[in-house]
């Protein structure tokens, strides 16, 4: 993948109000150009917001995580595309995954799966009502995806090496729960420094906390990204 480091990483947005996220984006003027908007501010003005990004030159990763029946996701995702988004999150059901694969032809949107939600352990599963543990539900789930022509999963930088081996070169791997060494954990129980990430094979860092609650948020981000140059080499 010939991604600049810069490229690599993708900071969350993970803020209650489109001022807020107007004043970070400011702040940390071009030493990010890749955003990801979640729930919190999708749903409070952030996709009007995201259009704006991208006509300012931004990459934005929508995390809305659809899941419906075909017809609804198809059309979603078409909604999506036109929007100007770069990634969009889908639950890795098979009909899902078909589906935002239709939603998306024609358009350079790309669409990640999420296989198992991280907050998920074998207890939750088999209360929802699955026989599989995870291990093996996302490994089912990420050949499906595979299957089905999705672009690429999310999943955490443990997960990376073994996802690589079933989706195989072609498949980007975007990687949450990144810390640098000497920031907080927070609630994210399974870390990787960003070096040691892009290392273990992941393509794209979704990084939160660590740069938006930083004192100094574009100091933050430039150390991120010099760190990941160290082992990509550009
Ligand atoms: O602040 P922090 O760096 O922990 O933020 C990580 C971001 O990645 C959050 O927006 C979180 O919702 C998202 N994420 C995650 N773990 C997943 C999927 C998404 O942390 N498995």
């Amino acid at each position: 993948m010939t991604l600049d480091a810069r490229e690599r990483l993708i900071v969350a947005l993970d803020l209650p109000s489109v001022k807020s996220a107007e004043a970070m984006v400011a702040k940390l003027g071009e030493s990010v150009c890749f955003y990801k908007i979640g729930y919190q501010l999708a749903f409070a003005g952030g996709l009007p917001f995201a259009a704006g990004l991208i006509a300012a030159g931004k990459q934005v990763f929508l995390d809305l995580k659809l899941h419906d029946i075909g017809n609804t996701v198809s059309k979603g995702v078409e909604s999506v595309a036109q929007l100007g988004a770069t990634f969009l999150t889908v639950h890795a059901y098979p009909q899902t995954m078909k589906a935002a694969v239709e939603g998306k032809r024609g358009s350079t949107l790309r669409i990640l799966a999420v296989t198992v939600l991280t907050s998920y352990d074998d207890a939750d599963l088999a209360a929802a009502g699955y026989d599989l543990g995870v291990g093996e539900l996302a490994a089912a789930r990420a050949a499906q995806a595979r299957d089905t022509g999705i672009d690429g999963l999310v999943c955490s930088a443990e997960e990376t090496a073994n996802l690589r081996g079933i989706v195989g070169p072609g498949m980007v791997l975007v990687t949450p729960g990144i810390r640098p060494a000497g920031t907080a954990s927070g609630d994210q129980k399974r870390i990787m420094t960003p070096a040691r990430a892009i290392e273990a094979g992941a393509d794209y860092l979704v990084v939160g906390r660590p740069v938006v609650e930083a004192r100094d948020p574009k100091a933050a981000a430039d150390a991120i990204v010099a760190e990941i140059e160290q082992v990509t080499g550009k």
